[in-house]
This record gives C-alpha cells, structure tokens and sequence, in this order.
C-alpha cells in the first residue's frame, strides 16, 4: 500500500517536472531554421522569432541630424584647441558635436566631455578619450574596408545612447576569486561564463587573441603526428571559447562561417569566415593601439579588477547581430566621420603596431592561411588514396 502511494508520487512529480521541463522548450512555431550551404553538413540558421523582435527593435538606427551647408570657415582657423576636426567647417564641426551628444552622452549633454563654460579645456577624461575615440573610427572606416565594406561604423554603433558601450571586456586572471583548496586553481574555466556563451570554457579568450596575437587555429595541417603540430586539447579549448564569443557576438551558429564537413578547411567555409578573420586583426589593432593605451587617462572607476583599460570584442559593435544595426548604411549621412585627420602620433602608434606584426598590413597573411589550407587537403586526399590502395593490396593477399 504504502508502495502504491510512494508510485503515485513519483508518478505525478513526474509528470509535474515534464510538463516543467516542457514549458521551458520554446514553442517550435516561434522558431526559423534557414539553411545557408551545403546540405546534410547542418548548414543552418536557426532564429528564434521572438528575440529576433526584441534585437531588430534595439538595433536601429537612430533619427539623423538635418546635413549641413558645406562651406565656411574652418574649426581650426576659429577654435582653440581642436587637433583632429580642424579640417571641418563650423557647421560641419557643430552638427558633428551635437550628433556625439545624441550617440554618447544624451542624458549627460555637452558637459559629458567638456569642462562648462570652457570648451577648448583638456580637464576632463572624457574630452581625451572622445579624441582617440574620432581617429580610431577614422581607422576603422577607412582602413578596415576589408572588414566593415562601406557600411562602415559610426560612435553610434558602440555607444547606442550610452557613454560606456554595452559590451566591453576586461582581462580576467584565472576568473573570479573563490575557497582555497582544490578548487582554487580553475586556469580560469570551469565557471559558466557569460563571454563564452555560458560554456565552462577558458573565461578570457580576449587577453590571448584579441589583444595578443596567439594561433588561433589548432587543427594539425599533417596527417600523422610530425612534432609539428605543437596545439594541445587546452589551446583547443581556448580557440574554443573564442568561437562561442564570435557566435554569440554575432547571433549566429558556427555554421555561419565553417562548413562542419571540415572546421579548418577555408575551401568549404561560407565567405563570412574571411570577413571574421580580418574582424580579429581589426578588432586587435583597436585593442592594441586605441583602446588599451588609454588606461593612463581613465579614473580607477574606469578600469578593470587588474587595472586594464576597458577594451572591445566582437560584442561591442555586433551586439547580437551578424551585421551591427542590420548592415544600415548610418556613415554615410555624417561625412563629418571621414573629414577627421588622425595625428602624428596616431600615425607612429599604428605603425608601431604593424611591426609587432598586428593590423592592417598582414591582410597577405589569409591568403597563406588558405594557400596551407589547400595543402592540407590535397595532403588528406593523398593519404586518404594510399590507405585505398594498401587495403586494395591486403584483399589481394599480398605482403604490404
Ligand atoms: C563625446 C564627447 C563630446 C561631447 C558630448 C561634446 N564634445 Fe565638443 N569636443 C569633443 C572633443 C574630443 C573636442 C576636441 C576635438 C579636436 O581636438 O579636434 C571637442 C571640441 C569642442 C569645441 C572646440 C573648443 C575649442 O575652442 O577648442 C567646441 C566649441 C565644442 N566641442 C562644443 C561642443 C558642444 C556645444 C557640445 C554639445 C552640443 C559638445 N561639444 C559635445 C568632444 C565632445
Ligand atoms: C569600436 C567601438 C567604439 C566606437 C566606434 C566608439 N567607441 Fe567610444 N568607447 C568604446 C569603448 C570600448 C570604450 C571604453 C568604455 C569605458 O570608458 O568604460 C569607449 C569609451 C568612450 C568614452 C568614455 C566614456 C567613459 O565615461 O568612460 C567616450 C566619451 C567615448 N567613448 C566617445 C566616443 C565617440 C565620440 C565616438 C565616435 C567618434 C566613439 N566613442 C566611438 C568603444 C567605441
Ligand atoms: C563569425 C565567424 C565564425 C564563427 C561564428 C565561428 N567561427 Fe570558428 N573560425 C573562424 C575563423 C575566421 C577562424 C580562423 C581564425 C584565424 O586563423 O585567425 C576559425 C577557426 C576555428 C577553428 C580552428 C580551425 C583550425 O584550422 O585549426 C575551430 C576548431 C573552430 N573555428 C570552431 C568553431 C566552432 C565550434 C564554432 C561555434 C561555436 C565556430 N568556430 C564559430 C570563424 C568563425
Ligand atoms: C568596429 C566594429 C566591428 C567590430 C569590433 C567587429 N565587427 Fe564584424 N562587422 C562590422 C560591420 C560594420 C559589418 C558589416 C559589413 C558590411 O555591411 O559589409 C561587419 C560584418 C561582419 C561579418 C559579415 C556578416 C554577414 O552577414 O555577411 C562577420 C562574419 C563579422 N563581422 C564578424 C566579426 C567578428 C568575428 C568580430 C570579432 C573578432 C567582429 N566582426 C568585430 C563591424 C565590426
């Protein structure tokens, strides 16, 4: 009897836990699966429509400034301290303020980058940071066609109405502090994190490859183990983490840019991958050259556990989306964007940068990528033969 009761129970906590378990699956008629490539190697888009509305409505682009009539006189030739807008009109210079305000700072106004009542003063970080921040989306534009197309980015595709972007990353040594023992040591994994798409992979895969220059790829280009494929299961699993940033960042499956067939293989892989990969070089140079060289200029409110400055991924333009606000073309309405001369000192910086071997100049560097790539296969292929041809030998019997 008491067995019948204990039935019942387990009985009705069953069915109340998958009716539970169910209610959490989303409706299937809310779900969109496209298929973007080959078929049977699961080369879909899998959107679910309700978030798809949440992220179409937060990913607009906002009401845009009158234009101005050209001509005038100068900023430079009037202001007092203008060292990268000096070649725009004053009423180029003044649509321009007033559309930072409106991208950055529309709750704060003006005040959030000067000092009131003194506009030409440096007092204020924010006015500093502003400056770096008019040259780096001058790189971006201009030198980072490979990337961005002409689409381009403007302080609005960051920003968003907000002075710290949404999604911004700073260095995480061997994650969050916990209990002693054991379990101290984590090698920063092992922790759900939020970067990597709550996987328990490495928690900063940032550090290492978007602001560092480690390998990314992983996969061995020999068949047989030759000592020179030096990747281990744990560099796998940071090129790991990275990925699921890259998908998460951009609301997309793996399968946005690899051909499962073969991860490594650029021959099969849809042509976003090419896009991806100069988006890591780019996204390194920012890092590199903009972003992290402005820690001495923040306020410690500013900065990161270790001190770092706040730096960008994928995340911080794409928000979600595989092309930040949808590929709207927002550049091209403020021309003001392309009119900033980037300084001496801007110009030494990146130059610096290229010699360390990061940015722009080692776009030569995907076409090796993919030139061993082809290797690779053609050295698959090959052995994929000669294996045919011994068990060919073995059937006839014959000594191999
Ligand atoms: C997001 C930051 C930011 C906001 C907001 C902003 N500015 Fe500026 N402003 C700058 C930067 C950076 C410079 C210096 C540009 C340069 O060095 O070429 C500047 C320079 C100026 C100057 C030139 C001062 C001088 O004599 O050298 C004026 C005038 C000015 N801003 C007016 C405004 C007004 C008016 C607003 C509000 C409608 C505004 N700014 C909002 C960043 C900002
Ligand atoms: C590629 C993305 C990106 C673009 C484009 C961009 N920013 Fe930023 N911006 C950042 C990041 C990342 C930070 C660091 C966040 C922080 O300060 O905590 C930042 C910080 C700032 C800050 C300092 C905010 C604070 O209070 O610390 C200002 C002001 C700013 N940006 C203005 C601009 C302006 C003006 C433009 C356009 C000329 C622009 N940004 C374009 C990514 C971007
Ligand atoms: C937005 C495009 C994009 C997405 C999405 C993406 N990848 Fe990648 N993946 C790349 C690029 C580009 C590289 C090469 C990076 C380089 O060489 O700098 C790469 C490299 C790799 C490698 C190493 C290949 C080799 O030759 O060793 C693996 C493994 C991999 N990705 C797995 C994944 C997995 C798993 C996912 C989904 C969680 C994923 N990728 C999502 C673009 C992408
Ligand atoms: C500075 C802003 C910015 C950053 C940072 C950035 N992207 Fe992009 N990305 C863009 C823009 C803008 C486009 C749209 C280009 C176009 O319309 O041709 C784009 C397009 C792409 C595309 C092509 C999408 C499609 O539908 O064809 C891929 C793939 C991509 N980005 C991957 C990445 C990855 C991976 C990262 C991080 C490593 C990254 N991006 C970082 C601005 C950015």
């Amino acid at each position: 009897m008491r067995h019948e009761t204990f039935r019942k129970t387990t009985l009705s906590l069953t069915v109340v836990a998958a009716a539970a378990v169910l209610a959490a699956c989303e409706n299937p008629a809310n779900m969109e699966a496209e298929q973007l490539g080959w078929r049977g190697v699961g080369m879909e888009q899998v959107t679910n429509r309700k978030l798809e509305e949440a992220l179409r409505a937060a990913n607009q682009m906002p009401e845009i400034t009158p234009p101005v009539t050209p001509g005038g006189p100068r900023a430079g030739d009037l202001y007092e301290n203008v060292q990268v807008l000096g070649d725009l009109t004053i009423t180029e210079f003044n649509r321009l303020m007033t559309a930072v305000t409106a991208w950055v700072s529309p709750d704060e106004g003006c005040n959030y980058c000067h000092v009131p009542g003194d506009f030409a003063s440096e007092d204020i970080y924010t006015k500093v940071v502003s400056r770096r921040m008019f040259e780096m989306t001058k790189t971006i534009n201009q030198d980072w066609h490979a990337h961005v197309g002409d689409t381009g980015v403007t302080c609005y595709t960051c920003h968003q109405g907000k002075p710290v972007p949404e999604h911004i990353w700073f260095e995480e040594r061997g994650g969050p502090p916990q209990a002693g023992g054991l379990a101290a040591s984590r090698a920063g994994q092992n922790l759900a994190g939020p970067q990597v798409g709550l996987s328990s992979l490495p928690n900063d895969p940032f550090t290492p490859f978007l602001l560092g220059e480690e390998e990314i790829r992983v996969i061995p280009t020999t068949v047989l183990p030759e000592g020179t494929n030096p990747r281990n299961i744990m560099d796998t699993e940071w090129t790991y983490a990275l990925m699921m940033h890259m998908s998460d960042g951009l609301g997309v499956n793996c399968t946005f840019c690899h051909n499962s067939r073969s991860f490594f293989s650029w021959d099969g892989s849809p042509p976003q991958r090419v896009t991806a990969w100069h988006g890591i070089r780019m996204t390194r140079e920012l890092n590199q050259v903009y972003l992290d060289p402005l820690q001495p200029e923040y306020p410690d409110s500013q900065l990161g556990p270790h001190g770092d400055a706040p730096k960008a991924n994928c995340a911080t333009c794409h928000q979600g989306v595989h092309k930040p606000l949808y590929g709207a073309n927002m550049l091209q309405h403020y021309p003001e964007l392309m009119a900033v001369t980037r300084s001496g000192q801007d110009e030494d910086m990146r130059a610096e940068a290229r010699d360390n071997g990061a940015g722009a100049t080692i776009g030569s560097a995907a076409e090796e990528a993919l030139e061993a790539a082809r290797h690779a296969i053609d050295a698959m292929d090959e052995a994929a033969e000669m294996a045919e041809e011994d068990y060919a030998d073995e059937e006839d019997g014959d000594d191999i």
